[in-house]
């Protein structure tokens, strides 16, 4: 999809379709009150016969309007012009994209940009209406023989009168983040016979080979050996495919300034190993990667904004399959900081990679480190699929990162992480268990990975209930690419 800048005044504009508000009391936006005068009346006409009450996210399409060069309006309802709030916003273009999307029409001006939202900008707003419209178009179709339905949008412009270069900004934002998000979902819905270690260690150099200060390195297992990543390779070892850690560094300030570093959990398929997962569902395990693709989709839409920040991503990525080499319960091995882990559950693997990896990122020497996981079934049970969970060893980090994510629209809700918890970690046979037992799984998950995170400001993100849709829409969601850009883009304008 093209988004562009339409600043031409309505009564010269061309289009397919115009999308203006209306508001609830079949109020009429300026947009919508313009087209109106330009139409004899017909926007009244039709509103009050009450076929759009102007609620928010209802619609109605007029498919033919008796002017030359405006062919059709679609009317989006914002509900009170004074209370319109940033979810309500985000709906309702949610319900404009759909109703497009039901239609051939191939180019549209939407003026939804020029209406207001309590306590945000037009910048934002611009970046909003990228956002919904690109995730309601979003196909996965590579898997198919052919394209499942087509629709026809090719473009779509956001209509500025006044203030243009606000708009403009909006959409060059909006633009990264939707193709950062649409890069997530890709390689998130890609099976796991198609989406391997390999194959993301492959989308990683691609990428850095887009922007000239973005770069990839690709660690192998024996580079990780020599690391001493015992904590890492042993998960790998029940897999045919060969492990990587990818890491990403985007180059963007003076070498002086300490990076930014996230840091995502690629299991490409995670079966649980020797402590197997029943069979209903598994197939979503594919996902076990998601926090891995948006590493990759914040690190391009960084570059793709030249944001003077330097930024790492890392990616320790594997499978977690049962065969005769993978872990076994009881198996104890050295993670490459030293410590050492009884696996008392070969499917609390996540941690296994994820220690390794954090320990590696100390040789960045990190402002902060933020990591994503689909970590454990547990954050589903704590926070359902609606917030991603949020902890951390240092409040200014999560007060910045949950600030972002309702920026975003794109929540997080912060878990303790006292020391009380620590506990359940115990173990008699190593210096620390890779599981903490039933009670607070989520928690215990990050317990494990603060013990490797002492040297510096970090924060992880629990994904398990918010990287990927299940049920009739199943589908990953590109989430936290939205929160992660977010935090980036609120860093710049605090430097
Ligand atoms: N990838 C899973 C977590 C998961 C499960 C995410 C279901 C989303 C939906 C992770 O590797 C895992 O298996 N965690 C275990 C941990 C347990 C063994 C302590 C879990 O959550 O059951
Ligand atoms: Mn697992
Ligand atoms: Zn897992």
């Amino acid at each position: 999809m093209d988004y562009l800048l339409a600043n031409t005044p309505l009564e010269s504009l061309e289009t397919e379709c115009l999308i203006v508000a209306v508001y609830a009391d079949k109020q009429l936006s300026s947009e919508a009150h313009h087209l109106d005068k330009l139409t004899n009346h017909l926007i009244t006409n039709i509103v009050e016969r009450g076929d759009i009450k102007g609620k928010v996210a209802d619609t109605l399409l007029i498919s033919y309007l008796p002017h030359a060069n405006i062919k059709r309006v679609l009317l989006v309802g914002l509900g009170h012009a004074d209370k319109v709030s940033a979810k309500d916003y985000r709906k309702a273009l949610t319900a404009a994209a759909n109703a497009l999307k039901a239609t051939q029409i191939t180019s549209a001006v939407c003026c939804l940009a020029e209406n207001a939202v309590k306590d945000q900008n037009n910048t934002w707003k611009a970046r909003q209406i990228i956002e919904a419209v690109d995730a309601v178009f979003y196909q996965f179709n590579e898997c198919k023989s052919k394209p499942a339905d087509n629709h026809s949008l090719t473009q779509f412009s956001l209509h500025a009168a006044t203030e243009a270069s606000e708009i403009e900004m909006g959409i060059a934002q909006g633009k990264a983040i939707a193709q950062g998000v649409a890069l997530a979902k890709h390689v998130s819905d890609l099976p796991g016979n198609y989406c391997t270690p390999t194959y993301l260690a492959e989308q990683a150099i691609a990428i850095a080979k887009q922007h000239d200060k973005l770069n990839a390195h690709i660690l192998e297992e024996a580079d990780m050996q020599e690391l001493g990543m015992g904590s890492l390779l042993s998960v790998s070892r029940g897999s045919r495919q060969a492990a990587k850690l990818i890491t990403l560094e985007y180059k963007g300030a003076a070498k002086d300034l300490k990076p930014i570093v996230f840091v995502g959990k690629g299991l490409t398929f995670d079966a649980g190993g020797i402590s197997l997962k029943p069979g209903a569902g598994m197939d979503e395990m594919k996902y076990d990667m998601c926090g891995s693709a948006a590493v990759l989709g914040a690190l391009q839409a960084a570059a793709e904004l030249q944001l003077p920040l330097n930024i790492v991503g890392i990616i320790p990525s594997s499978e977690n399959l049962p065969d005769g080499a993978a872990n076994k319960p009881g198996d104890i091995v050295t993670s490459m900081a030293g410590l050492t882990i009884e696996i008392l559950n070969t499917d609390a693997e996540g941690r296994l990679l994820l220690c390794d990896a954090l320990t590696y990122a100390k040789k960045y020497n990190p402002d902060v480190v933020i990591d994503m996981a689909t970590l454990t079934g547990a954050c589903l049970i704590a926070l359902g699929r609606v917030p991603s969970g949020l902890l951390g060893n240092d409040d200014k980090l999560c007060n910045d990162l949950f600030n972002a994510s309702e920026t975003a629209l794109d929540s997080v809700w912060r878990l303790p992480l006292w020391e009380e918890y620590q506990e359940q970690l115990k173990s008699n046979f190593a210096d620390i268990a890779n599981i903490g037992g039933r009670d607070a799984g989520t928690i215990t998950a990050a317990c494990f990975l603060s013990r490797f995170t002492e040297d510096y400001q970090w924060a992880h993100l629990d994904i398990a209930g918010t990287a990927w849709k299940t049920g009739d829409a199943k589908g990953a969601t590109g989430r936290p690419v939205p929160l992660l850009v977010q935090y980036l883009l609120n860093r710049v304008n605090a430097a």
